[in-house]
């Protein structure tokens, strides 16, 4: 029993085993926080999907959630649980920390970059219709007010981490309208923070150069609207070993939910393989956001040795652990 109570979203799939990691490192780890865990099974209100009042009111009470991988369905009048829950609670801001496992070989052991993701609108904002029979439209909203606050956060962001600069990816070349808008606004807030510099750089541009040699991207922040954030993430997150080793913090004003970007691996659900580490990161994170520092750092110190001792890799890693052995490896090294 803590002193704080964090909403837990379990998740679809492999989110339940994922979720006993962290609590079972957690407790080990006398971290001060209880646990309220929520279904968010999505319900039908006036036609509508919307996430059960019992959860809304969870998160709204206690600012802070850890979440699970929730399944995605594709095609049409479905929306993502996923989206539904970043607008929900309108958190505008999702930071995508990219930074290289010390133990797990890939062509590059020092990266350490940060995405920042405008998580609302975009081509995220649902915005779809029929003209005639064989065209269809779907709208990239660009909206000044939620430009403005992701890139507000992405300089104040780059100050309290340290980075040296802020910059923006984008394809206003095509884009002229929407991405402009977004550039400018960026050129305008970066006036706010004379001691971070700002540039740009265009998306396809930027993949190039990230993939060829990542470090020149440590000291920045890159910022950015959602889609581009969605895909240039994943291929990131490429560069230090996929999804399983990747966190994410979706940020608001009222709240702020943390979350694994990967998916629900109903392939290997209910079996004890996965691997629990992007949502343990996730829950670092979080923990840092909460100001448990000394909490994080040694959860974090744990994860990063275990990983690199090698001893206890999940099968997504190349090794034979279960999900509990590696947990229990972490937990001895608290
Ligand atoms: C992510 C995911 C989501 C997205 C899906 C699950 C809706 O890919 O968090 O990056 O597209 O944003
Ligand atoms: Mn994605």
């Amino acid at each position: 029993d803590g002193n704080y109570t964090v909403t837990l979203i379990e998740g679809d799939g492999i989110g339940p085993e994922i979720s006993q990691s962290v609590k079972d490192i957690f407790s080990a780890a006398k971290v001060p926080i209880k646990w309220e865990s929520v279904d968010v099974t999505p319900q039908l209100k006036d036609g509508r999907t919307v996430i059960p009042d019992k959860a809304i009111d969870s998160v709204k009470t206690n600012f802070v959630a850890l979440k699970g991988p929730l399944a995605t369905p594709i095609g049409k009048g479905h929306v993502s649980l996923n989206l539904t829950l970043r607008r929900t609670f309108n958190l505008f801001a999702n930071v995508r920390p990219c930074v290289s496992i010390a133990g797990y070989k890939t062509p590059y052991d020092n990266v350490d970059t940060v995405l920042i993701r405008e998580n609302t609108e975009g081509e995220y904002s649902g915005i779809e219709h029929v003209v005639i029979d064989g065209v269809v439209q779907s709208i990239k909203l660009i909206t000044r007010a939620a430009s403005e606050r992701v890139l507000r956060f992405a300089f104040q962001y780059a100050e309290d981490v340290g980075k040296r600069k802020v910059r923006v990816v984008h394809k206003a070349t095509i884009m002229k309208m929407s991405d402009g808008l977004f550039l400018n606004i960026a050129r305008e807030i970066s006036k706010d923070f004379p001691q971070i510099e700002f540039d740009a750089e265009l998306l396809d541009n930027a993949c190039l150069k990230i993939v060829t040699d990542p470090t020149p991207y440590n000291d920045k922040v890159l910022v950015m609207p959602n889609l581009y954030g969605d895909i240039l993430s994943d291929m990131c997150a490429g560069l230090i070993g996929g999804l399983g080793l990747t966190p994410s913090g979706n940020i608001g004003d009222e709240c702020s939910i943390f979350e694994a970007v990967h998916g629900s691996a109903p392939d290997i659900a209910g079996k004890g393989l996965a691997n629990p580490t992007a949502l343990l990161l996730s829950s670092i994170m979080m923990l840092q956001h909460m100001n448990l520092h000394e909490h994080a750092d040694q959860i974090q110190k744990a994860i990063f040795d275990t990983l690199a001792e090698g001893k206890y890799l999940t099968g997504d890693l190349g090794g034979k652990a279960k999900t509990h052995e590696y947990a229990e490896a972490i937990i001895k090294k608290l």
